[in-house]
């Protein structure tokens, strides 16, 4: 049998666990137009509740999905957007007669891997400009509403003029939904909340959190039972006060439990300590990098977070781990959330479980040393 758990990929079919309610605000804003800013810490399953989404509505719309990570100039944006719809179209001679009328660009078909286009805009004109029209102009061509889902939108925020220029196209697609999709919050908060952003107030707001824990736990209690490995009820809530139910990280502990307890024929607490400590030495040399890397503030904050601290501003908090003011807590936190290690959801967190374990461990209760 296959391992139920699955990380470092989207989760698909009946791997993926509840987001029932997003999925129906997701669709229900898809499907009247109106565009979506969806937002979480990293690995909390946007990439995977999107793709769900567009199986969901697979014969309603045309999705055409950009990763932003990979994109490394305004002109590649088009080059990609114009790929993949061309994609869309069983002809591609049909498609350029149709779309392809007033772009000027370059295409050639490739042929390796399948058929595949390779589109390419000129580095010295404005008529990458143009293709950012396409998605539009596929809807109203095919009669159908096409969602563009910009994955990891906060990356385009770094070329010059960029949001400008799409923010002027994009308000004019009436046939089109979009989906801008972060993990860096700060960041895509600016861009849709900051009155002087071109995307100021451009579409509605959602917030992923975490799996709600009965969901999580019956996923696990029924894919051990499966796999004929016996887990108890407590030992299950345990992991999961463990992971506080983050769909990475859980995902992460089980899955290597669950080959523990194939050879086992069973999982106890002591075996959810043992795979945790394993698996947080393995990351440890990352950890160490990462730690060199921090101003001796910021170190103290993330050990006032690990620890647990209640009020991370209050007077007392700040004298007993040797900071000078709650001005240099908040300017260590900012830096912590700029560079992804902390993430502030209601309260602050580290954004790492292993790394907050490692911490603990290391600096606060000295198990491990
Ligand atoms: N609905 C879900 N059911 C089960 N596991 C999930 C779910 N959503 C996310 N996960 C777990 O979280 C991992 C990350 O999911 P995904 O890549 O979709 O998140 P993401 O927020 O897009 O991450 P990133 O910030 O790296 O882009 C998955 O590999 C899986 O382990
Ligand atoms: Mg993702």
């Amino acid at each position: 049998m296959e391992n139920p758990f699955v990380f470092g990929e989207p989760v698909r079919g009946d791997k993926f666990i509840n987001r029932k309610r997003e999925l129906e605000r997701l669709k229900a804003y898809i499907l009247s137009g109106r565009n979506v800013i969806l937002y979480s810490p990293r690995r909390f399953g946007k990439t995977s509740l999107i793709l769900k989404v567009i199986e969901e509505l697979r014969d309603d719309i045309i999705p055409i999905f950009i990763d932003c990570y990979a994109i490394t100039s305004r002109e590649e944006l088009a080059e990609e957007i114009t790929r993949k719809v061309l994609k869309t179209y069983g002809s591609f001679s049909e498609a350029v007669k149709r779309l392809l009328a007033n772009i000027q660009a370059s295409v050639t078909i490739k042929t390796e891997y399948g058929i595949n286009f390779e589109v390419k805009f000129s580095r010295k004109s404005e008529s990458w400009k143009d293709a950012l029209d396409l998605p539009q102009k596929l809807a109203e061509d095919r009669k159908k509403r096409v969602v563009v889902v910009l994955d990891e939108f906060q990356e385009l925020s770094k070329f010059e003029g960029l949001l400008k220029v799409l923010r002027s196209k994009l308000q004019l697609h009436d046939k089109v939904s979009y989906v801008f999709v972060g993990s860096k919050r700060h960041l895509m908060e600016w861009i849709f909340r900051a009155k002087e952003s071109p995307f100021y107030n451009f579409g509605a707001h959602m917030v992923l959190r975490e799996i709600p824990k009965e969901d999580f736990k019956a996923y696990i209690m029924k894919a051990f039972e499966m796999g004929e490995i016996g887990i108890k009820d407590d030992v299950v809530d345990y992991i999961l006060s463990l992971t506080k139910c983050h769909p990475y990280y859980t995902q992460r502990l089980c899955f290597e439990l669950w080959y523990l307890g194939k050879t086992k024929g069973g999982v106890e607490k002591d075996d959810v300590d043992k795979v945790l400590r394993d698996l947080v030495s393995d990351l440890e040399n990352s950890f160490i990098l990462l730690w060199e890397n921090l101003t001796p503030n910021q170190r103290k904050v993330l050990i006032m977070i690990a620890a647990g601290e209640k009020d991370l501003f209050s007077g007392e908090t700040i004298r007993r781990y040797n900071l000078r003011s709650p001005s240099s807590v908040q300017s260590a936190l900012k830096k912590l959330i700029e560079k992804d290690i902390v993430s502030k959801n209601g309260t602050y967190k580290i954004s790492d479980i292993f790394l907050e374990y490692w911490i603990r461990e290391r600096f606060i209760e000295g198990k491990l040393y």
